[in-house]
């Protein structure tokens, strides 16, 4: 009789039969250790889109997509969002522990230590084209950070990972905000140490040198709640691109560029600036709704309801009914002033009715996810919307550090290199041009 919790595998081909070890999570389904599979039975397994997949273990961040459970480091994300800063949750994130005052204040001393970016590294921004898609320049303008800090790059040594962590939370604001400045030919501005991690992306993005500008607080207090929201979410498909590339030992700003090209899929978090861009289409083709909801439900047709449906989550997803909150709310303090986006907002809101009452939405789980909602709030605060996704990667990028140096850090991490199943050509031998 097995003595501990296992599954029995029986190869009906062979008559072999093999106890595989069940391993208990902390939250969360029972997970079979299949390491050995192809050792006792010769089988690969094959699970494309890993949809029943655990790539990794992980302390981090546990969801339970039936229940719309999502908790960092143990702490419901709904507390996190009510109580928490967004720098406090980075802490939280990265060292496991939510930080006393002391430990708060020299993790946003440092922070505030490395907000600026290398004046050479300016010049990268002048090779892009000023209609370059800012997650183009994200893409580069991160990637090239790893031509920088040499003297303190291995990936091996837990003070130098930490040192990485805090130079990626701390330069993407300026990155991202310059990123913006650049598509339109402002200025620069530079980071000030006087103002929240949030208050300063924006005075970043919209101060001009030639007046005085005021960071609206109930902005930058909604933006740093959107930005707790983003900030970690398990294995999804950028944090495993961060996995995987990290697992070879590569550089951490190289691994974060890659993090950040994956993000920009609209499948993943490219879907909030979908989101506009599907409501935009709707409404300028003057046909009525009914047919876009139709169009959705048409296999043949490639059209999908961005902002609705989610791979894990098969209830509402908690962050739309916080940032759902955060939309409504900003919306009754600062109505939509022009009507295009009110008209936006309108087609929005009638989408969100019609999906949660028809039953193809219904009977598949698809709900509105935060993509759905983050676009509508960033229209409203005035962030463009190529800007979007670049907000998504300033929120997720201490959920790829923590992730990142979760698995550095396991003295059993190995390189990543997932097998195949095979479905090409037998084996044949070559023919010359003159035989074809
Ligand atoms: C994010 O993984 C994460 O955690 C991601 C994220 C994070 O924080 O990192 O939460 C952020 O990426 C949120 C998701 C943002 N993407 C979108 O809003 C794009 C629109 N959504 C779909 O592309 C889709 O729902 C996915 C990609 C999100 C999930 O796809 P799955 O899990 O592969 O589901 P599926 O494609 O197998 O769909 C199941 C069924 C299918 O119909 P049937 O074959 O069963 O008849 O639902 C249908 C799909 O056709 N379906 C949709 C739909 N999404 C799924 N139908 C219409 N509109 C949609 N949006």
């Amino acid at each position: 009789m097995p003595t501990k919790d296992t599954v029995t595998l029986i190869d009906n081909r062979t008559g072999k039969e093999i106890e595989l070890d069940l391993l208990k999570p902390t939250s969360g389904p029972m997970t079979i250790d299949i390491s050995s599979l192809y050792k006792e039975l010769g089988y690969f397994t094959y699970d494309p889109g890993f949809m029943a997949t655990a790539s990794c273990w992980s302390n981090i961040t546990y969801l339970d997509g039936g229940k719309g459970v999502l908790e960092y480091r143990g702490y419901p994300i709904e507390q996190l969002a009510e109580e928490s800063t967004f720098l406090e949750t980075c802490y939280l994130l990265l060292n496991g522990e939510l930080p006393n005052k002391n430990e708060l204040a020299e993790f946003e001393g440092s922070i505030n230590k490395h907000c600026m970016l290398h004046e050479q590294l300016k010049t990268f921004y002048s090779g892009f084209r000023r209609d370059a898609h800012p997650m183009a320049t994200m893409v580069g303008v991160v990637g090239a950070l790893s031509a920088f800090y040499h003297d303190d790059e291995d990936v091996h040594d837990e003070s130098d990972r930490m040192d990485a962590a805090h130079r990626l939370i701390a330069k993407m604001p300026t990155m991202a905000a310059w990123s913006y400045r650049y598509a339109m030919g402002m200025p620069f501005v530079q980071p000030r140490n006087d103002l929240g991690y949030s208050e300063n992306f924006l005075h970043m993005m919209f101060s001009m040198p030639s007046e005085e500008y005021k960071v609206d607080p109930i902005m930058a207090k909604a933006l740093d709640v959107i930005l707790i929201l983003h900030a970690d979410h398990e294995q999804n498909a950028s944090t495993s691109t961060v996995r995987l590339a990290g697992s070879s030992q590569a550089n951490p700003f190289a691994v974060l560029s890659a993090g950040i090209a994956s993000l920009w899929g609209p499948a993943h978090g490219g879907a909030n600036e979908a989101v506009i861009q599907m409501l935009t289409d709707i409404n300028e083709s003057g046909r009525p709704l009914s047919e876009f909801i139709d169009r959705a439900k048409d296999k043949e047709d490639r059209f999908r309801l961005m902002g609705f449906g989610h791979r894990v989550y098969k209830n509402y997803d908690p962050r739309a009914k916080i940032i759902r909150e955060i939309c409504h709310e900003m919306l009754e303090n600062n109505p939509v002033s022009d009507p295009k986006h009110q008209a936006l907002l309108d087609t929005a809101m009638e989408l969100e009715k019609i999906a949660l009452e028809d039953d193809y939405f219904k009977s598949r789980n698809l709900y509105p996810n935060v993509d759905f909602y983050s676009g509508i709030i960033f229209l409203g605060m005035g962030i463009p919307l190529n800007m979007f996704t670049v907000l998504f990667a300033l929120g997720r990028t201490v959920g790829w550090v923590s992730q990142w140096n979760e698995m550095m850090g396991d003295p059993k991490a190995k390189i990543g290199r997932p097998r195949q199943l095979y479905t090409g050509e037998a084996t044949r031998d070559y023919k010359g041009i003159d035989k074809r």
